[in-house]
């Protein structure tokens, strides 16, 4: 009731942000004439390789490609609170794509949310942040885009709750919360970090209208039923993260002082294995800074990995544990000779709630085709709910010294249904 409650105020509110949108003109600004599709030809090489980098930074296609699909041809369903959201076709056809926009038209959409034709687009798309690059990087990444192969392919239907269907609802929320504008930053890091690789997007709590609040930047937050942690000083990590930690971690998705990266992160790192070196070695500095007033500074050895009582308080768990996660978790272990990080090094288990934790036992590790990474076999078909839960409480009383979690089973029933929370 009370959540109901709270919505209905948030749109009695966006009601209001869009009367005044209407009257200051914001609403329904006018469309960018089309230009004849500019020849791949007539794009400076070196400009479409840089802007190859920068998709990669700003994670272009793992939104705009379906699974399955062609490259940035659109059509992936991105779930938000709000409904769902299809990412558009950004190839460069010219009827359903992007292939009869101009350079203006482009940037526009980058810098304000704006479609060619003038209707506004959701901020599912994360212009909020790309409305921070500059002339430079834009004009790099429209070169790499208008040099793609063609696609034809229409986005479906977007499924969104009320009033958020009408577009011109989001003149409103851009009034309220879009900085707009290129970011004078001398830190490379921090430029990347706020516009173009818009770690804050998950990483950064969002309000009931769903914009980031911004004095909690980097707080931790939920994405797609995953909890993107803390990035800043309430990192809840148990060991420090290095730069050359972070760096490892980004460009691999996996850090060997640490865990793997699983779930939307590891979408991230597999974009950022293949940008440019040095742009995610300024990303690493940058969030290194960020965590290094953070707890974490505890020494390896004094973490736990205490079988005996934890196994006591939990028998079947440890039952569970020794039959399926031993083999590769346990010390000694073939895989953990390998140089495996410990269970009690990883930051799920020191996380609030046991949601990541469980993520990667439901359904495994498995890095993209033709990639080497971590491995886990997914567990989801071979246990009750009760032995999740049973196996989530051990881990947790076995690798940290934290109180146990609160609510597993609403977390193992999160999981299973595909909750985005
Ligand atoms: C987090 C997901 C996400 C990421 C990352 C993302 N986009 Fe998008 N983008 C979307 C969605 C969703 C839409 C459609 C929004 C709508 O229809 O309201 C969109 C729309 C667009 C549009 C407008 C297309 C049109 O037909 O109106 C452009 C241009 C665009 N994106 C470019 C990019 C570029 C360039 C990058 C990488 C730098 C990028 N996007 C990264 C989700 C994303
Ligand atoms: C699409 C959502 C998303 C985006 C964008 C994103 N992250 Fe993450 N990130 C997550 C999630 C979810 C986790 C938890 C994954 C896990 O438990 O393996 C995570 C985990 C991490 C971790 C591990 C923290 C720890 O203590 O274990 C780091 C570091 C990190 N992200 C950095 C970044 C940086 C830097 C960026 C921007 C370049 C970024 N993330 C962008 C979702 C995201
Ligand atoms: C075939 C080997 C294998 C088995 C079996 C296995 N895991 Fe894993 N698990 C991994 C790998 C690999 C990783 C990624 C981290 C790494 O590379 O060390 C991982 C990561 C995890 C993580 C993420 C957090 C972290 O610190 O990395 C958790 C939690 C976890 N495993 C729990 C379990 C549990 C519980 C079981 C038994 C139900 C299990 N695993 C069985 C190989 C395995």
């Amino acid at each position: 009731m009370l959540i109901r409650i709270r919505w209905l105020l948030a749109a009695v509110g966006l009601v209001l942000a869009v009367v005044a949108a209407v009257a200051t003109g914001k609403a329904w600004p006018g469309a960018i004439a089309e230009v004849p599709p500019p020849a791949p030809g007539s794009f400076d090489k070196a400009l479409v390789g840089r802007g190859e980098g920068l998709a990669h930074l700003g994670n272009c296609s793992t939104c705009h490609t379906a699974d399955g699909g062609q490259p940035l041809a659109g059509g992936k369903a991105l779930k938000t609170p709000f409904g769902t959201i299809f990412a558009t076709n950004i190839t460069p056809d010219p009827k359903t794509g992007i292939g009869r926009w101009s350079r203006e038209a482009f940037f526009r959409s980058m810098r304000e949310g704006l479609s060619r034709d003038g209707h506004h687009l959701y901020p599912a798309f994360p212009y909020d942040h790309f409305t921070h690059l500059t002339d430079s990087d834009l004009d790099a990444l429209y070169a790499f885009l208008m040099t793609r192969p063609p696609v034809v392919a229409q986005a479906p239907e977007n499924e969104l709750i009320w009033p958020l269907q009408y577009r011109a609802a989001v003149a409103a929320w851009n009034l309220l919360y879009l900085q707009q504008g290129p970011m004078g930053s001398a830190d490379r890091g921090q430029y990347l970090a706020e516009g173009l690789s818009h770690c804050g997007s998950c990483h950064t709590p969002r309000n009931k209208l769903g914009a980031e609040i911004v004095d909690r930047r980097y707080g931790g937050a939920w994405t797609q039923g995953w909890y993107a942690p803390p990035l800043n000083v309430h990192s809840p990590a148990a060991r420090p993260w290095t730069p050359e930690d972070l760096f490892v971690y980004l460009r691999s998705g996996f850090s060997a002082n640490h865990a793997a990266a699983a779930g939307p992160m590891s979408e991230v790192t597999r974009e950022l294995a293949e940008a440019p070196e040095e742009d995610v070695r300024a990303l690493a500095a940058y969030f290194a800074q960020q965590m290094s007033a953070a707890p974490a500074a505890k020494e390896a050895a004094s973490l736990p990995d205490r079988s005996g009582p934890a196994g006591q308080a939990h028998p079947e768990g440890a039952v569970l544990f020794a039959g399926a996660c031993a083999n590769c978790h346990e010390a000694g272990a073939g895989m953990m000779l390998q140089g495996r990080p410990p269970l009690s090094w990883g930051t799920p288990l020191h996380e609030e709630t046991p949601h990541n934790t469980l993520h990667v036992i439901v359904e495994g590790l498995h890095p993209a085709p033709g990639i080497a990474g971590p491995t886990m076999p997914a567990f989801g078909n071979d246990f009750t709910d009760a032995q999740l839960t049973e196996i989530a409480a051990y881990l947790r009383a076995r690798y940290t010294d934290l109180p146990p979690w609160q609510d597993i089973p609403k977390a193992v029933a999160d999981v299973r249904k595909g909750s985005i929370r």
